[in-house]
């Protein structure tokens, strides 16, 4: 038996490397020394990395890391249990309770990761008999927590609000749920919410926001895509935030009713069944939120970093966006790796985001900016792509 198994996974693996699919990790370490992306890899070499989340360059600020060690020092590490079973630290409902006057919300609930938000949320809320209607390119998580849930998942084109109400006009059975990322991590453009929301309201759906790569980048105060559109918070039922991204953290969260932080903390099967989120993580987001708050600047200079490449190169294949997440369509897995491979020849990582990652035939570099990268961070990746592309 365990001969045949190990066969099937031989095979398998074949079968990725021979997709041009193989995925390795790569650690990187952050260089003590640099105020800005700067990693060392295995061989001693500097990176500058245009592949994190970190937009507005928090994860290593000394408030944060002081807010960390003063809370371990207090709290200890891990949670230790489950929030319902002794997990939960006066600093995790200070944090909920920030995070709900931020977003203007009723109540917040936190969860231990994106990841186990969306398949708690989906999962919690949406009945067998119900119908989801998601976008075409919405994150694994969102896809996965609608698997869960078994309802009757449709998937509409990217985008296309004429896809949607076409399905939405078919009806049928239970709630209608429209389940989309308000900024798509892999093409960075955004959902067009005020469109959804006006579908929503005419079909009787109700809107759950995956809001990871936009809180803190955009919106007045950072508060997402709701903001940059002008809706109000009435126009979805569920916001997901990460702390992972612009927060430079990790953890995530649910914003909304105090009805619906209710039933999740009482339904959300991977929020009863998850160990709290760490008390240090809880304290450091909490300084994070009121730098992100007040984060006009560096909200403007991703801003002038997004425009600067996409002015120094104009006719690469750019995907559209307004975010700092810059997607370049280069055609198949090797061709993406290849280009991957040059960049970080010449000091930059820049990966490249394959199948089943992205669509079939879309395999790209995925270049996330930060507010930490300087000018010349940026000039040396433009440089770089002009001889490569
Ligand atoms: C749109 C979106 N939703 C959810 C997640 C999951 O969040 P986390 O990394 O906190 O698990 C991610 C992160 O990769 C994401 O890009």
């Amino acid at each position: 038996m365990p001969d045949r198994a190990e066969n099937d996974w031989s095979t398998q693996l074949a079968d990725i490397r021979r997709q041009g699919l193989w995925r390795e990790l790569l650690p990187l370490q952050p260089d003590p020394a640099a105020d800005h992306p700067q990693f060392i890899d295995g061989d001693g070499r500097a990176l500058i990395s245009f592949a994190s989340n970190d937009y507005l360059g928090l994860s290593r600020h000394p408030a944060l890391q002081r807010a960390a060690i003063a809370e371990i020092e207090s709290s200890g590490l891990g949670a230790g249990a489950a929030p319902l079973l002794g997990g939960e630290r006066p600093v995790h409902q200070a944090l909920a309770a920030d995070l709900a006057d931020w977003l203007g919300v009723e109540a917040v609930l936190l969860f231990g990761s994106g990841y186990l938000a969306n398949l708690g949320i989906i999962s919690a809320l949406v009945g067998r008999h119900d119908r989801i209607y998601a976008d075409r390119l919405n994150h694994a998580s969102l896809v996965d927590g609608a698997r869960l849930c078994g309802a009757r998942l449709q998937r509409y084109r990217h985008g296309d609000m004429a896809h949607l109400q076409q399905l939405l006009a078919r009806g049928g059975s239970g709630r209608a749920w429209i389940i989309s990322d308000g900024v798509f991590s892999m093409d960075g453009d955004l959902a067009p919410l005020p469109e959804l929301a006006s579908l929503a309201r005419e079909y009787h759906a109700r809107i759950i926001l995956d809001e990871a790569h936009a809180l803190g980048v955009l919106g007045d105060q950072g508060r997402g895509t709701l903001a940059h559109y002008h809706l109000g918070n009435e126009d979805v039922a569920v916001i997901m935030g990460t702390l992972s991204k612009a927060f430079g953290v990790y953890g995530a969260f649910v914003a909304g009713s105090q009805d619906l932080i209710d039933l999740l903390r009482n339904r959300a099967r991977s929020f009863i069944y998850h160990t709290a989120l760490p008390a240090a993580l809880a304290a450091t987001a909490r300084v994070s939120l009121q730098m992100l708050r007040a984060g006009k600047d560096r909200r403007a200079r991703l801003h002038t970093h997004r425009l600067m490449l996409r002015a120094e190169l104009p006719d690469a294949p750019w995907l559209p966006s307004e975010t700092p997440i810059q997607g370049l369509v280069l055609g198949d897995a090797t061709r993406a790796m290849q280009v991957s491979g040059q960049l970080r020849e010449v000091g930059l990582y820049c990966p490249a985001v394959r199948p089943p990652t992205v669509p079939q035939g879309s395999a790209r570099l995925r270049i996330t900016l930060s507010a930490a990268h300087r000018r010349d961070d940026l000039q040396a990746l433009v440089t770089a792509l002009r001889e490569i592309l």
